[in-house]
């Protein structure tokens, strides 16, 4: 079976950055209209757009806070409107607000557990209600596709992002219990736990190849490039991943392996 997404449409949240950009790109190369969501900075969703666009693709950017309900429902209605009907949905909006735990303010606790989890709820609530609105397509063996995303920190505990942990860990069960629930209308939701990717998220440590110390955390010996999570998200999104329901795909060179036990326990 070749992979293709032709005829079906993405929604892809956070895509004018980092991971988010990178999988509306290879979406639209492998032939979905793809709806670029972005946050702030319209100009960097506007350059996607364009870039799909010189490449033959269909896009449109979008603005909304992944958070805030009426911009989810806006976010959906805007994507039916243009291109009839969605078909993937990529719930990948997600920051960090670092502080140790007793440091941590209400605001950066409820700030990123609301983006990144409540985010991600509300996008994956509207595509279940959207799939079933519109019905089987042709396009793709599923009624729908959702693809979460995780971190290796689902499973990795990381002092000083007590928020950021708590939220992907909440992201990991809100996807399974959701796949299970919805597996049975043929609605395939899966998440992708990547480790260390060279995005904004993470420009500090990540600089120059990465830092001599991430790189111990890493038995592949490289960071991680938008690339790779892209073409995990394009498997996924597939029908190629017919059979895969309730999975988190890790892409993460090895991170989760708990690679401090190499020579060591
Ligand atoms: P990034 O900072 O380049 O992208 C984050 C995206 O989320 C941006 O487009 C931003 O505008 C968007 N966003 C933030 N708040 C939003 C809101 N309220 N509403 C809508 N969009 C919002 O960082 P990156 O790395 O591309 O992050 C994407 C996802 O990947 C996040 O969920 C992050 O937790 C996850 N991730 C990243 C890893 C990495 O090493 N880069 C590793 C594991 C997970
Ligand atoms: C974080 C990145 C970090 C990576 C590995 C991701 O979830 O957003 O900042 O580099 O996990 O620790």
């Amino acid at each position: 079976m070749h992979l293709t997404l032709h005829n079906q449409t993405a929604i892809v949240t956070g895509a004018n950055s980092g991971l988010g950009r990178g999988i509306a790109l290879a979406f639209a190369k492998a032939g979905a209209n793809v709806v670029v969501n972005y946050h702030s900075h319209q100009d960097q969703a506007d350059e996607v757009v364009a870039l799909i666009a010189a490449d033959g693709g269909q896009a449109i950017a979008v603005q909304a806070d992944v958070g805030e309900e009426p911009d989810v429902l806006a976010l959906f209605d805007a994507a039916v409107k243009r291109f009839g009907g969605v078909d993937i949905v990529v719930a990948n909006s997600g920051r960090q607000d670092d502080a140790p735990s007793a440091d941590m303010t209400l605001a950066q606790w409820e700030g990123v557990l609301k983006t990144n989890l409540t985010g991600q709820f509300l996008c994956m609530r509207e595509a279940v209600r959207l799939f079933r609105k519109q019905g089987r397509r042709e396009a793709s063996r599923a009624l729908g596709k959702i693809i979460c995303m995780s971190s290796v920190h689902q499973r990795i505990p990381w002092a000083g992002h007590v928020n950021y942990a708590a939220s992907k860990g909440g992201v990991h069960l809100l996807m399974e219990t959701m796949a299970q629930e919805v597996a049975p209308e043929k609605i395939r939701i899966n998440a992708i736990a990547p480790g260390a990717i060279k995005t904004p998220i993470n420009a500090e440590v990540t600089a120059d190849g990465g830092s001599p110390e991430l790189l111990k955390l890493i038995p592949y010996g490289r960071v991680g490039k938008p690339e790779d999570v892209a073409n995990a998200a394009l498997f996924l999104a597939s029908d190629l991943a017919d059979y895969v329901v309730g999975s988190t795909l890790f892409v993460d060179g090895g991170m989760s392996l708990y690679p401090g036990f190499e020579d060591n326990g």
